[in-house]
């Protein structure tokens, strides 16, 4: 699961995001992965909000996105934007951050990542890491700076050498610490 969060409904950066993410539902979905989306606005506002972004990016937003008015998630995962003073409802409470968290099915929280509110997200990244955890985790396998799915892998440090020639094909040593492996293509 990825539960993310933005600053505020009816926003321009936020919309863009929204209509992103609902256009890439289907590549999620794929990867057995459901989105929640927060902001702490209510869910009358959501609404008129998800119409508008159709409007705007094509996209209907089908996952749920959380009502946090009053800011119960959003303290509870450490959302709130402690820095901009611009980011603040009418009565001057801080909103949400840009969060992102990666949930596995054993609800262990893999990856956390915070943006500000002036910055968008990249979705191709937040999938990008997606693919990293699944890979690893099937694999036992690590993956490197700018690693996409089909490239390279790296062994895992806790697999020695010797073990990993058996398991993996075409294991390149470039030091003992960094051995690099091809993953077969259905992998
Ligand atoms: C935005 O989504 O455009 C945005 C929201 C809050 C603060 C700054 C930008």
């Amino acid at each position: 699961m990825i539960l993310f969060s933005h600053p505020e409904d009816y926003t321009p950066v936020c919309t863009t995001e929204l209509g992103e993410m609902a256009r890439l539902e289907p590549e999620f979905k794929k990867r057995g992965v459901k989105l929640i989306g927060l902001s702490a606005n209510t869910l009358e506002s959501h609404e008129g909000w998800i119409s508008d972004i159709k409007e705007v990016t094509g996209s209907q937003v089908n996952f749920p996105i959380i009502g946090d008015k009053e800011r119960k998630v959003a303290y509870l995962y450490d959302m709130i934007d402690h820095q901009d003073t611009t980011n603040v409802d009418s009565k001057g409470i801080a909103f949400t951050i840009r969060s992102v968290f990666i949930i596995d099915p054993k609800k262990t929280i893999r990856t956390i990542l915070s943006y500000p509110a002036s910055t968008g997200r990249n979705s191709a990244e937040i999938l990008r890491i997606v693919d990293s955890l699944q890979t690893g985790d099937k694999h036992k396998v690590t993956t490197p700076i700018n690693w996409t799915l089909g490239d390279d892998v790296i062994v895992h440090p806790s697999i020695k050498t010797e073990q990993a020639k058996e398991i993996f094909p075409n294991v390149r040593v470039v030091k003992p610490y960094l051995r690099f492996t091809t993953l077969p293509k259905d992998a």
